[in-house]
């Protein structure tokens, strides 16, 4: 029986009720399809740094490298400096392993969860592609005459061809494979971030490469505003570190909340990283009612990657089956006690069992 060694970093405020349920469904599933998780749980987070002034030791880092995923809850908590922890733990898995495809699938279950008129399920659904590992987000950035009245802060935004190139042709083999719509939009700014006409160019070069995949523009600007107006227009979009991170917040929304918003940070081939989009909302902590959706969707999106395709798509259809007839009747906080979605996903997915 396969066995995937899987490092499990709960993290901060509602990440470990989330996760818990998270793994509650993967063993279910495992159980169902027949391979096993063997798991490390590695405590970092603010509370660990506060507790021990340590972020992410190498030693730790190391032996990660060594394993099939990594499954990770939410970070961050304004008791430490912002961004030290986000960018010690999140950032640094993402540069460090190279996770330069940051996979989010905006898919709308159910008219109801919809807060688009008129827009549900059939026009509600597309993946965002976000670069991953360059961008505003490499950490070129600086101070000088700090703290005076002439203070300048300078950040730099980091393109290369082959970041830029590997990300677009990701978008295009997952346009041909998911075999919908068949076209991929790119979302820039290159008429205000004149680096960008590099995305521009990489974009128009490997399009020649798939004749059989539509493409198409917008600005992300426009870009914000389709996805409200006309969200049928997206098939795959590919973008790039700052935007995908912005507009990937607007697409949980039209799928129905950041409780159901899943996401994957691949290299592909290699050691991957999947979390919830969703931040880890200290102030709902140890309530037990955090919406565990997005978590467990992201340990489907982790089985598919890892190969056990049957048990991701089992587990995306409990929740759509329990989304689509009401049983999961919402996705915000407090809509139900997190513990209870897991049973129900657990039980949906029995069912599965039943039929195999
Ligand atoms: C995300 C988050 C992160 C990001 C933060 C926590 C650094 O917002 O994964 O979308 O900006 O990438
Ligand atoms: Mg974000």
């Amino acid at each position: 029986m396969t066995e995937y060694d899987i490092a499990v970093i709960a993290g901060d405020g509602i990440g470990p009720e989330v996760t818990r349920e998270a793994l509650k469904v993967l063993d279910t599933a495992a159980s169902i399809f027949g391979f096993k998780t063997r798991r490390t749980a590695y405590p970092f987070g603010t509370e660990h740094w506060l507790k021990t002034q340590e972020i992410f030791p190498e030693s730790a880092f190391s032996e990660i490298r060594g394993k099939q995923a990594i499954y990770l809850g939410a970070i961050g908590d304004p008791r430490a400096p912002v961004g030290l922890i986000e960018y010690g733990v999140i950032a640094k898995m993402r540069f460090e392993l190279d996770l330069y495809v940051n996979l989010r699938p905006v898919r709308c279950y159910d008219d109801r969860m919809s807060p688009l008129k008129g827009k549900g399920p059939n026009e509600i659904d597309m993946v965002f592609v976000r670069e991953n590992t360059e961008g505003a987000y490499t950490g070129s950035y600086g101070f000088a005459h700090k703290n005076l009245p002439i203070e300048v802060a300078t950040q730099v935004m980091v393109y290369t061809r082959v970041g830029t190139e590997r990300v677009i042709r990701y978008a295009f083999e997952l346009a041909r494979s998911r075999n919908k719509r068949k076209k991929v939009t790119m979302i820039d700014k290159a008429n205000a971030l004149r680096a960008q006409d590099l995305w521009t160019r990489t974009f128009a070069e490997v399009s020649k490469e798939y004749p059989d995949i539509e493409t198409d523009h917008a600005y992300i600007d426009a870009a914000c505003m389709w996805m409200i107006k006309n969200p049928e227009w997206f098939d795959v979009a590919v973008t790039s570190n700052l935007f995908g991170d912005i507009i990937t917040d607007l697409g949980a929304m039209i799928q129905g909340g950041m409780g159901i918003a899943a996401s994957a940070n691949i290299h592909p081939g290699k050691l991957s990283l999947f979390e919830p989009i969703h931040g880890s909302a200290p102030k709902y902590a140890n309530q037990n009612k955090a919406c565990p959706v997005a978590a467990i969707l992201a340990a489907g999106m982790m089985c598919d990657y890892l190969g056990e395709k049957a048990a991701g798509s089992a587990i995306e259809n409990a929740v759509v089956d329990l989304v689509r007839s009401g049983r999961i009747k919402g996705v915000n906080t407090g809509d139900h006690p997190t513990d209870q979605v897991g049973d129900m996903v657990v039980a949906e997915l029995k069912k599965v069992l039943a039929k195999v």
